[in-house]
């Protein structure tokens, strides 16, 4: 498999995403967005404008990885490197870990 190959394959993946402190799990599916997935699969997680720029979804990495839809999430560099993601629009590219903080 070269590395285009590997990174369709990754785009169709389904994945088992977690939400701290709680522990809830739900289904990751790559093509989804983590909030969607979660909310599709009735995990409360906090949101508004689900399109990567008020921040309300702001949430701690622990663990994977995952892709941006669009390029310029809402985040700067400083938070994309302490581990920040915006679930609304980053999808799972591997079984994930998350915690939903809020950003001052
Ligand atoms: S819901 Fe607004 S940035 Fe995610």
């Amino acid at each position: 498999m070269d590395e285009r190959e590997a990174s369709v394959a990754d785009i169709d993946g389904e994945f088992t995403a977690q939400v701290l402190p709680g522990g809830q799990t739900f289904a990751a599916s790559a093509a989804l967005s983590l909030l969607e997935a979660a909310l599709l699969d009735g995990v409360p997680m906090p949101n508004s404008c689900r399109n990567g720029t008020c921040r309300a979804c702001a949430s701690r990495l622990h663990a994977g990885s995952i892709r941006y839809r669009i390029e310029w999430p809402g985040l700067s560099l400083d938070e994309k490197e302490e581990g920040l993601i915006l679930p609304c629009v980053a999808c799972a590219v591997s079984d994930v870990v998350i915690e939903p903080v809020t950003l001052g």
